[in-house]
């Protein structure tokens, strides 16, 4: 007993080092202050399906906050019922991440915004269409003028993207398990789960798995030591190539968050893996060259179910009613 506190406490401490706790409070997001006014608007937009040409699609179609901030899918399903190339990460926690998609294209969650509209196989919307559907409804743009009470003209394509960020920094999921023991509670993890941590940080996989959101903050090549086969790495996706042309970063990627995990399946960019044990167990062969035994597999899932938080509780907004002015649903 008295070795199994000394490995909690000194395990507690490596852990806490080398992650950290969710905070309980929405974090601050610097060039964008928070106000009840603007987290509000940014829910609206967030469910709101007319920024897409459709009429179809929110944000919460594939970042459904019901299902753990995604979709379920192995790559989403957006405009005229188009597979896009990826999986959909969660919103959730979003805001710790320090770039965001899977290649880090994105500097933070309002540029991020900007993007889902305009895709063609997502939103397939404009700038333009945005702004003339948003002022075609009196109350949006009475919560515009109230969340940007400085701007001279509130409703752009600009503040609708700050107020979806705004909303998406309450997406946060503190007092999981593992929160709860390096806050000083020895038994929120029960024994395979610790050993679980304990082979997380031994084996390496935090080094690439760090920061409070154990993963989005650094790039690394998706089979570093061993390339997994086509279906899991698609030869197409060379990942943040794209974002620097640079040859290094052929099939380079974010390393992927791994909080509320438990919840997110299918894994990686391309979707293909439903079990986290697989998942698991790949990232043991290709980032680490080692295989990794069934047992300790199963402990590492057992550890890494401990990083599901408290899930954030959103009432659905009631959404403006249309206007003769808004433009009406097109292909
Ligand atoms: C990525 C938010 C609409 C599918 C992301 C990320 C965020 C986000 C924050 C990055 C998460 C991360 O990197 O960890 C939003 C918002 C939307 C929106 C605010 C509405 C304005 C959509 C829609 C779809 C979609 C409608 C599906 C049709 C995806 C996919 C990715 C992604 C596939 C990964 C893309 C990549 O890495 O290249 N979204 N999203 N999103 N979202 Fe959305
Ligand atoms: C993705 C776990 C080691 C870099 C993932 C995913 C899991 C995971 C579960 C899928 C996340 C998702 O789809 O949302 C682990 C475990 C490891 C480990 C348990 C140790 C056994 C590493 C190492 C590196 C790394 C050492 C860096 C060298 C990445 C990258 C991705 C990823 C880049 C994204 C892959 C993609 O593009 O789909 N990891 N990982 N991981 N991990 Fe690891």
């Amino acid at each position: 007993m008295g070795t199994q506190t000394a490995l909690g406490a000194n395990l507690r401490d490596r852990a806490s080092t080398m992650f950290g706790a969710i905070p309980g409070e929405t974090p601050e997001i610097e060039g964008n202050t928070l106000t009840k006014a603007k987290v509000e608007l940014g829910k609206m937009l967030f469910f709101e399906p007319r920024l897409s040409s459709s009429h179809l699609i929110s944000c919460n179609t594939c970042h459904n906050v019901g299902t753990g901030g995604h979709d379920y899918l192995p790559t989403s399903i957006g405009h005229g019922w188009q597979k896009g190339p990826r999986n959909a990460p969660t919103v959730f926690n979003a805001v710790f991440n320090a770039a965001q998609f899977w290649d880090g294209r994105a500097p933070d969650l309002a540029e991020q915004a900007k993007g889902p509209v305009q895709a063609g196989v997502e939103m397939s919307s404009t700038p333009d269409r945005v702004v003339a559907t948003l002022k075609s409804m009196p109350e949006y743009v009475e919560r515009f003028e109230k969340a940007f009470p400085d701007a001279a003209d509130p409703v752009t394509f600009d503040n609708m993207a700050l107020a979806i960020e705004a909303f998406e920094a309450t997406l946060i999921t503190p007092h999981a398990r593992f929160d709860q023991f390096i806050a000083g509670d020895e038994t929120a993890l029960d024994e395979q789960e610790k050993q679980g941590l304990a082979l997380f940080m031994d084996k390496g996989c935090a080094g690439c798995h760090t920061g409070v959101n154990f993963g989005g903050q650094s790039y690394f090549p998706f089979g570093l030591v061993t390339r997994p086969g086509g279906e899991i790495l698609p030869e197409g996706d060379k990942g943040r190539f794209a974002v620097t042309q640079t040859a290094s970063d052929e099939y380079v990627f974010r390393a992927a968050p791994l909080r509320n995990i438990e919840l997110t399946a299918p894994y990686f960019h391309s979707g293909a893996v439903w079990s986290l044990e697989e998942a698991v167990s790949v990232m043991g062969s290709a980032q680490l060259g080692t295989e990794l035994t069934d047992t300790e597999v199963e402990a590492i899932v057992a550890f890494l179910r401990t990083l599901t938080g408290d899930i954030p509780s959103v009432d659905y907004p009631h959404l403006p009613v249309s206007t003769a002015e808004t433009p009406k649903p097109s292909d």
